[in-house]
């Protein structure tokens, strides 16, 4: 157990992108649970995009000067509150902090699967793998045999979106990401049939190499540039899921992206936007889908995991700038598996 606890404050409002100077890691007394109440030690981390937004001046972001919330599992070290006992692993959303003083309303008590690894419960069975699993079942409504493209494709929702839509029965898969190395491995690990560097021209005309028949579903982790292309090369009644746009959350100057509106009309295309935070009732029923594909390992997490506390913003900037694969996790040094 560390002996002090660290939470990460917001410093400054950035304009564009972020770095480490916008935030601080400040130290204090481990926080003393009150009667109702439990302390949990964090363990895991999600950092996440929303995280860049929230960062903004806007109605329900970050305040200055107080720690941060996020996504985190932990374990409670000590408790005041018969509903939690200790070394329970629980999940909650007061992360960016060590030691977090929680009340049994705010968590969830993780399930046990077999062979079922934590930082799944991060990745793809957590906030990243029910957005993926949101988008393709309720938002695109994927039928068998149905073209995609995905935006974003190696990262978090992507890999989760990729992968969860090969075991729906989708048709072609094509993938967008930011580097060569990237897209080759969306191919030879993630089941993509073709997959391009966005850096590398135009996205209407990349896309239309790697999709030449069009795709019926588009997921959108991006907006910008590869929206507009995915109206264009969309078939009659195809579907645009609005996931993200993260093309813009560090460019808050640059224009929406154009796009023929007509095509929306005589192509009958639907573009549809959700928050996962909306579908949380589907949570036992994402655990039904991809628990026994990762129990037969038919579906294999993509995750990034970085060790110790104090890289946690480091991660975040890291994987704004896409430096990740998969969902970025960020992990305590106890749980790190010692080699053998
Ligand atoms: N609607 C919801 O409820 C919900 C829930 C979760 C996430 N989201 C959204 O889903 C998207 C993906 O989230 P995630 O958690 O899975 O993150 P992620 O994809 O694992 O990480 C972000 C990725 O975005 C890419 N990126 C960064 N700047 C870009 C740019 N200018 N153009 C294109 N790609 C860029 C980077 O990959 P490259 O190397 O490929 O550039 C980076 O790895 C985000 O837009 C996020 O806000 C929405």
């Amino acid at each position: 157990m560390n002996e002090t606890a660290l939470t990460v404050h917001q410093t400054a409002r950035p304009h564009g992108f972020p770095t480490a100077g916008h935030f601080a890691f400040v130290a204090s007394p481990f926080p003393a649970p009150a009667a109702g109440s439990a302390l949990v030690e964090n363990l895991y981390w999600s950092v996440d995009p929303y995280h860049r937004e929230m960062m903004d001046d806007m109605p329900g972001g970050f305040a200055l000067g107080a720690p941060l919330e996020g996504r985190s599992i932990g374990r409670v070290i000590a408790s005041r509150t018969p509903l939690l006992t200790e070394g329970e692993i629980v999940f909650h959303r007061r992360g960016w902090r060590t030691h977090a003083v929680v009340t049994p309303e705010e968590v969830r008590r993780l399930p046990r699967f077999d062979g079922v690894p934590p930082t799944a419960y991060l990745s793809v069975l957590g906030g990243t793998g029910l957005t993926a699993y949101v988008g393709l079942t309720r938002i695109a409504r994927l039928r068998e045999g149905e073209d995609l493209f995905v935006s974003a494709a190696a990262g978090g929702v992507g890999t989760a979106s990729g992968r969860f839509a090969r075991l729906l029965g989708a048709g072609r898969l094509v993938g967008s990401a930011g580097s060569a190395a990237k897209a080759a491995h969306l191919v030879k690990e993630v089941g993509f049939d073709a997959a391009f560097d966005y850096h590398d021209g135009p996205a209407a005309v990349l896309l239309g190499e790697a999709a030449p028949d069009g795709v019926d579903v588009f997921v959108d982790n991006v907006g910008g540039e590869q929206l507009a292309a995915a109206v264009g090369a969309l078939r009659t009644f195809g579907r645009i899921v609005r996931v993200g746009t993260i093309s813009q959350y560090n460019t808050p100057d640059a224009p929406p992206p154009r796009f023929d509106y007509a095509d929306i009309v005589e192509k009958s295309l639907r573009m549809e936007g959700f928050l996962v935070s909306n579908h949380l009732d589907l949570q036992e029923e994402l655990y039904e889908f991809a628990v026994p594909h990762l129990q037969s390992g038919r579906l294999v997490p993509d995750e990034t995991v970085v060790d110790g506390f104090e890289h946690l913003v480091d991660a975040f900037l890291g994987m704004l700038r896409g430096e990740n694969t998969g969902k970025i996790i960020v992990r305590d040094r106890t749980q790190v598996p010692s080699p053998n």
